[in-house]
């Protein structure tokens, strides 16, 4: 059977193990707290003897993640109201570094799929500390964004049928919504919105997250983000090789960056590289230089240290 490890069993995470039920995989949660931990594995594998039982594995021992094809990592602090993602910087660095580290010695097979922020930053941790190849280390943040960014389209256009948006760049407020790229019902948004509403919805996109956090005031969005970790996982696990909007190192830019790519059983098999238009060029050359000062401060502070 194949296996998924997740290493922070909080919201994110255990909703991910909840959403993942009736894939038919092995699930082992790894987290600090175990109490949490073991109330979230006996509620989720008692729900799942109403559909496809998993026996959910608590552990606080990195040994249980051995022969995992898939570790995804959520440990960390959450965004609070009036933080920014890049204000977990440093912190989330070294807690995501600690967990590569034993995903590494344990699980040195494994796909890693990063979830915890500043994102981008994030994965390049997870690289840099794991030294797996570019191919097999990833994070999730642009299925968020697009998602978030069809729920804005959708709230403007509420009969459309089939909403597709695509949203590149890095997961923070420089994200850049492709907009040449994305349709509703088959036709390109700008036929069918405003240009002053795709601004509207562009900004709702990129103040999707903190609008919930602000609205929870504990912590940070889980269901949408779980959601779509569970898309990577499927698309991995059963070899789908669908093309989804992806966290990657990128060498040409020496930075890691959302772009679109086919994810399968070995993880990322290609990148799809689209036609930008001129500003949206610009906009994830952006997006790429903010991920890319935040790397150069790991590189300073937290790498330089270790
Ligand atoms: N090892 C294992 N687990 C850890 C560690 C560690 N070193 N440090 C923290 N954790 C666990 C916490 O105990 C907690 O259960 O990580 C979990 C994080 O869960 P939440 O606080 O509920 O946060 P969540 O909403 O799940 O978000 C997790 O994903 O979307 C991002 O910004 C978000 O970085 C955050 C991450």
């Amino acid at each position: 059977m194949k296996k998924v490890s997740i290493i922070g069993a909080g919201n994110v995470g255990s909703t991910l193990a909840f959403t993942l039920i009736d894939l038919n995989v092995d699930i082992v949660l790894v987290d600090i707290d175990k109490d949490k931990t073991n109330a979230m594995a006996l509620d989720i594998s008692e729900a799942s003897t109403l559909g496809n039982y998993v026996n959910i594995k608590l552990s606080s021992d990195y040994e249980d993640i051995k022969n995992s094809d898939i570790v995804v990592v959520t440990a960390g602090i959450p965004r609070r109201p009036g933080m920014s993602r890049d204000d977990l910087l440093l912190k989330n660095a070294g807690i995501v570094s600690s967990v590569t580290k034993n995903i590494k010695e344990h699980a040195p097979k494994s796909i890693i799929i990063v979830v915890s922020n500043p994102l981008d930053a994030m994965v390049y941790t997870a690289l840099k500390v794991s030294g797996f190849d570019t191919s097999k280390v990833m994070g999730m943040a642009g299925i968020l964004d697009s998602a978030r960014m069809n729920y804005f389209v959708r709230q403007e256009l509420p009969n459309a049928k089939d909403v597709k948006s695509v949203v590149l760049g890095g997961h923070g407020d420089s994200m850049v919504p492709i907009i040449s790229k994305c349709t509703v019902d088959g036709r390109s948004l700008d036929e069918v919105l405003d240009s002053d509403i795709i601004s509207k919805v562009v900004s709702s996109t990129q103040n999707g997250g903190k609008q919930i956090v602000e609205l929870l005031k504990t912590g940070s969005a889980y269901y949408a983000p779980a959601k779509s970790v569970s898309l990577m996982v499927e698309s991995i696990l059963l070899d789908q090789n669908k093309v989804l909007p992806v966290a990657i190192y990128l060498n040409e830019y020496k930075s890691v960056s959302g772009v679109l790519v086919k994810l399968g059983k070995n993880g990322i098999s290609e990148e799809i590289k689209l036609d930008l238009t001129p500003s949206e060029k610009q906009g994830f050359d952006h997006s790429i230089s903010k991920v890319t000062e935040l790397i150069e401060v790991l590189q300073r502070d937290f790498f330089g240290k270790d």
